[in-house]
């Protein structure tokens, strides 16, 4: 795995490959916040998935998207795409139609919650069988808050595996969300 980043902070995508790695197959699946791809890379060369992955964040994270989709020699299976959470989806996104989205260390700045909360909810509208593997480092209690409303609005599940009690300590969480509907 080859990457690029000036400032690696997350670990948590770890615990998201490892678990995608037992349930990914027949998968149209998209990545949000996605910065420097970390996560899409290792889960589009680590996982037997048979479909295209987008991997999405904001303009200033697109450059460096594409330098690491090309340096992993992924461009034929992953696309970078510009997704700024709380704006409508795109009509390529709206096309593509994904039902497994990952979010990996998405939860670290408490203005954006409500913006991440409404692009969840409106890939839940688009696909209401799409799962959401959540990933998140728990870095104050602000970021319970935002769990504490997404148990609200989805079905959320924390995922067990022999690692959880290594992870918790580093308080790193997983949880799969679904549709209500
Ligand atoms: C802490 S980084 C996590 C990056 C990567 N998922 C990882 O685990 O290494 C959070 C990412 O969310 C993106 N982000 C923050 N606010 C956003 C927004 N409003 N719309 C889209 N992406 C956003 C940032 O650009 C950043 O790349």
């Amino acid at each position: 795995m080859h990457y690029s980043c000036k400032h690696l902070k997350s670990v948590t995508f770890i615990l998201t490959c490892e678990y995608l790695q037992l349930t990914l197959l027949c998968v149209t699946s998209l990545e949000l916040g996605a910065g420097g791809g970390l996560v899409g890379l290792s889960v589009a060369k680590g996982c037997k998935i048979n479909g295209p992955l987008y991997i999405t964040d904001q303009l200033e994270m697109y450059d460096l998207m594409q330098h690491n989709i090309a340096l992993n020699g992924l461009t034929d299976r992953v696309k970078g795409v510009l997704l700024n959470w709380g704006e409508p989806l795109s009509q390529e996104i709206v096309d593509f139609r994904p039902n497994v989205i990952l979010a990996a260390d998405c939860v670290y700045f408490e203005p954006a919650f409500p913006l991440l909360h409404k692009t969840l909810g409106d890939l839940f509208t688009l696909c209401p069988e799409a799962t959401v593997y959540f990933c998140f480092k728990k870095r104050r209690r602000a970021d319970m808050q935002f769990m504490a409303k997404a148990k609200k609005a989805f079905h959320v599940t924390e995922i067990e595996d022999d690692d959880r009690s290594i992870f918790s300590r580093e308080k790193l969480f997983l949880y799969s969300f679904t549709s209500k509907r």
